[in-house]
């Protein structure tokens, strides 16, 4: 086996936590779901997210200062099939769930009460995915310690290829 096929074998034996992130510039409003995704730094705090430029949130994302990082919920199976499995592109997946503006008229899913705001930072081309390097803003800590996995995730069919 080379040596990409045997990265693919064991990253797809990880398992770890995903994200919704949200962006929103005026009455435009895009969001997906996301698994590459990480903290960077304690201090000054810093969180890594990666958009593949396909996805509909990147393009959203360029252009502006701030996005949504929410922690998805393990009984949010709906909503990461919403976010995951469709693309704005042609749904519209803020009418089809609950969410209220939040700080920097950020898009704030009602079904994931863990959430923090981040400021964009840097972009960072890390391949087909571009990272954004956040500063927390502000955000929201919810007694809820579940999470909806990326082993329970990678079932879901991309709403665009990665
Ligand atoms: C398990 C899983 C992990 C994903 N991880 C990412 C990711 O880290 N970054 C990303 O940009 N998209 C990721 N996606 C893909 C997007 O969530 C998906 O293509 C979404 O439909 C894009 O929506 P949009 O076009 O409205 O932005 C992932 C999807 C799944 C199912």
């Amino acid at each position: 086996m080379n040596a990409a096929a045997t990265f693919g074998e064991l990253v797809a034996r990880l398992d770890y936590p995903m994200f919704i992130v949200t962006a929103a510039a005026g009455e435009r409003r895009a969001g997906c779901l996301v698994g590459f995704a990480t903290q960077s730094s304690i201090d000054p705090p810093r969180f890594l997210v990666c958009l593949s430029r396909r996805n509909r949130t990147y393009r959203l994302a360029v252009d502006v200062d701030a996005l949504a990082v929410h922690l998805v919920p393990a009984e949010a199976e709906e909503l990461a099939e919403l976010f995951g499995g469709e693309t704005g592109d042609e749904t519209d997946k803020f009418a089809r769930c609950a969410w209220g503006v939040g700080p920097e008229g950020l898009p704030i899913l009602a079904g994931c009460a863990n959430w923090f705001a981040g400021r964009v930072l840097e972009r960072v081309d890390l391949g087909d995915h571009v990272g954004f390097l956040l500063e927390p803003v502000d955000g929201h800590a919810a007694d809820d310690l579940s999470e909806f996995t990326f082993h329970r995730a990678k079932r879901i069919d991309a709403g665009h290829e990665a």
